[in-house]
């Protein structure tokens, strides 16, 4: 395992009353691209202002770069932060936006134009320097804030929700920018968002948040695949859920009882439940697939009544309703064939089919439950 750049140690935070971080306790490795990512409120600002040392922890401890700087004000750690309303300023030229705060460098007039000069191709807006700031798009004002960050060479830089202001084109071109900046410079990120598919995009590794806690930490794939709990199924991408009995498991197999599904089989290594108590079955969209008769299928099928459809180019979105259940199922399925006759219209009966290890298994209350 590589060392770790920051170690966060058992951290609380409470404003008043109001507890806006509970116990984070993690580590982030150098080099890596880490989000903090959540609904409006759980904390992730909090967390990234007591990083850079705008908050002081109410207890615990954080190591940045193998030093205890809990106490340390922010601009004694080997960290920058990069603030969401491009916080540059109007009046200066790029080059003086770049070099503010470098004063105090020691580097001479020369190195220093050298130096931003390497800015200004990393940012990839070479012979900007003498624009002022007033000129520049929104995309290229945070291009600058970033410049201005980086120039210090910090170990760590921390972004809240940099793009925020974007829209959605440039944000978009802006991520695949700061991820191939990021692997350029070898500087650790630590990237705040509410933007699930932001985060998926451009991280290592996320740690969800909610209400101040840190429910799970991992990688894209295995948060999007294997999520531990109901609360990140839910927030990361779209899930179906349904209640479960487990009746029998063995040889990485559970078969389950569902009010809705019928009898399902889910492959798993260890049981959900014990044998007779309830478990929570997510099956994804684009994890079913869509037939017009049941084939036979005793397990992992059952009959619906089309719902709205909607067609999305690569792909369409449909809504099935099962007999008994209220909330429609969320089906996506890609459109690998030209056809303009998109199957089922609304009412047709269909067959909704899975394989054994389409489905996340979770706890029935797993405590996260939240809005
Ligand atoms: N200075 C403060 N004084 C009092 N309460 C605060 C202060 N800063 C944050 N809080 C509270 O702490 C909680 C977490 O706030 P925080 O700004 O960290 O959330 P966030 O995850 O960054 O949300 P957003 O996505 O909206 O930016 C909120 O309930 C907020 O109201
Ligand atoms: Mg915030």
């Amino acid at each position: 395992m590589p060392a770790p750049i920051i170690s966060i140690n058992h951290v609380f935070k409470d404003f008043g009353s109001v507890r806006a971080v509970n116990d984070a306790n993690f580590e982030i490795t150098e080099g890596e691209f880490f989000s903090l990512l959540g609904p409006s409120g759980c904390g992730k600002t909090t967390l990234l202002r007591m990083l850079a040392g705008f908050e002081v922890p109410t207890q615990g401890s954080i190591h940045i770069d193998d030093r205890d700087v809990t106490m340390v004000p922010p601009n004694h750690r080997p960290v920058n932060m990069v603030f969401q309303n491009y916080a540059i300023f109007p009046h200066l030229n790029v080059a003086s936006n770049i070099a503010f705060g470098m004063r105090k460098s020691g580097l001479s007039k020369r190195e220093l134009a050298g130096r931003i000069e390497e800015m200004l191709e990393l940012i990839r807006l070479p012979g900007y320097g003498e624009r002022t700031a007033m000129e520049l798009s929104g995309g290229q004002r945070q291009r600058v804030a970033l410049a201005r960050a980086l120039i210090k060479q910090p170990k760590v830089l921390l972004l809240d929700e940099p793009l925020g202001a974007l829209d959605k084109k440039l944000r978009e071109q802006m991520q695949i920018e700061l991820r191939q900046l990021q692997q350029q410079v070898g500087i650790t990120f630590v990237f705040v968002t509410h933007d699930q598919e932001e985060a998926l995009t451009l991280s290592d590794r996320i740690a969800v948040m909610a209400q101040g806690d840190v429910l799970e930490i991992s990688t894209p794939g295995a948060l999007y695949e294997a999520p531990k709990s109901r609360f990140v199924a839910d927030f990361i991408g779209t899930m179906n859920f349904f209640d479960c009995t487990l009746s029998e498991f063995g040889n990485g197999m559970a078969s389950a009882d569902s009010a809705d599904l019928g009898r399902v089989c889910a492959a798993c290594e260890t049981p959900p439940a014990a044998v007779g108590e309830g478990f929570v079955l997510g099956i994804r969209p684009e994890k079913f697939q869509l037939a017009f008769d049941d084939a036979g299928a005793t397990e992992n099928a059952v009959k619906g009544r089309m719902g709205p459809s909607a067609y999305l180019g690569d792909r369409s979105h449909f809504y099935v309703y099962l007999e008994g259940r209220d909330e429609p199922v969320s089906v996506a399925l890609p459109n690998l064939a030209k056809s303009l006759d998109r199957i089922g219209g609304a009412g047709q009966e269909v067959w909704l089919t899975w394989s054994d290890d389409a489905a996340v298994l979770l706890p029935s209350d797993d405590g996260t439950e939240r809005q």
